[in-house]
């Protein structure tokens, strides 16, 4: 390793990655240190200005340890899942020349070098929505960006995967299939883009935010327990899912809108029906949640076809997934009249800042 000034130099890399809203779930691992699932789940990923990490990665011959800064407070990296994000991109480092700066490094120079990272999410921190998939998936990306690797997506989506599952569909833009693989080792759990961003660009998507606390049981312990204790989890994920992903995968591919929604929406409730018959049970809706839910039931059903799908993760908030722009502009126009916002709130920050709580407005 070389540099101008032995410890002056600094060399920094930069990535964004979106978060991705899963329409099939992923909800149980068969291995949980490598992080494999007990299903295929599909998502779609958001559109990076509005709900992405941006990371930035760094390393000085100055630095002494590995250190993180998440939107401006240092966490603690000693957390096996970072370490296993930053064990599997330092394997496959390469030697890196900054001819400019002066500065040389050889591909075993990584092991001994350490790296600051800086993490920021473009979405309001209260709003309840932070993801580890935009973030693991943005920390990979900006850390091979840095280290020079060379490796595929689908390489890449693996490692992430060993930062939080969902975040290996973050690596690519549009559809994405996380197919669960069947190697003992993970090598063949990886995602897999099944369209690109531009394929069905009418959709759009609305989120309601039900509730910016924190949820009770984070998804990777509400998972443990149901795959302890859930039998509706077996049955799901050996009999249900492998035919919905096929149907799915076709909806997408023929933007047949009223398949997908159907089964977005089914998906959804049984991941929560799972849930229930988790022992303790977990409840991540709330009335709120089941508000919603009701609404765009009526709605399509007044309708006699399907205007809108919704899907929750593991909290209440409500992701909506609209056909094109005019149907997304009705829903929001039938949120706003059964959740108006309390008096004097500007509409602006209601639909689109901090005071977009609907909870609070009902
Ligand atoms: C309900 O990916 O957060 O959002 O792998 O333990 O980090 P870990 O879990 P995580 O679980 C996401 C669960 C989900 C469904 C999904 O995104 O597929």
């Amino acid at each position: 390793m070389t540099g101008e000034s032995e410890k002056s130099w600094i060399l920094m890399a930069t990535a964004r990655s979106p978060t991705n809203i899963a329409v099939i779930k992923y909800w149980g691992k068969r291995d949980e240190e490598l992080i494999l699932p007990v299903n295929d789940s599909i998502s779609v990923t958001l559109d990076p200005d509005h709900l992405s990490a941006t990371t930035t990665v760094a390393v000085s011959p100055s630095f002494e340890q590995d250190r993180m800064w998440l939107n401006g407070k240092e966490i603690s990296l000693s957390g096996g899942r970072y370490q296993n994000c930053l064990r599997e991109i330092r394997k496959r480092a390469r030697d890196v020349e900054d001819e400019k700066k002066g500065i040389r490094i050889q591909k075993d120079d990584w092991n001994n070098l350490h790296v600051h990272i800086a993490s920021y999410n473009n979405f309001p921190t209260a709003a309840g929505l932070a993801s580890s998939a935009a973030g693991f998936a943005c920390l990979v990306f900006a850390l091979a960006k840095l280290m020079n690797v060379k490796e595929e997506y689908g390489e890449l989506s693996s490692i992430a995967r060993q930062g939080s599952g969902s975040a290996c569909r973050s690596i690519y833009g549009g559809f994405v299939k996380w197919a669960m693989g069947n190697n003992p080792d993970g090598s063949d759990s990886i995602a897999i883009q099944l369209a690109e961003e531009t394929h069905w660009n009418d959709l759009f998507i609305v989120i309601a935010v039900v509730s910016s606390k924190q949820k009770e049981t984070s998804s990777t312990s509400g998972m443990r327990e149901s795959v302890q204790t859930s039998a509706l989890l077996k049955y799901r994920a050996e009999t249900v899912v492998p035919s919905r992903v096929l149907k799915i995968e076709e909806a997408i591919r023929d933007h047949d809108f009223a398949s997908f929604a159907r089964i977005t929406c089914a998906d959804s409730n049984q991941f929560h029906a799972i849930c229930l018959d988790t022992t303790p049970p977990i409840f991540y809706m709330n009335d709120t949640s089941h508000r919603i839910i009701s609404l765009v039931e009526r709605w399509n059903q007044s309708e006699g076809t399907l205007q809108v799908a919704y899907t929750f993760d593991a909290g209440p908030n409500a992701v909506m997934i609209a056909p094109n722009r005019q149907a997304a502009a009705l829903l929001l126009q039938r949120l706003l009249f059964y959740f108006p916002p309390p008096q004097d709130t500007d509409l602006t920050s209601y639909i689109l800042g901090d005071k977009s709580i609907l909870q609070e407005a009902g």
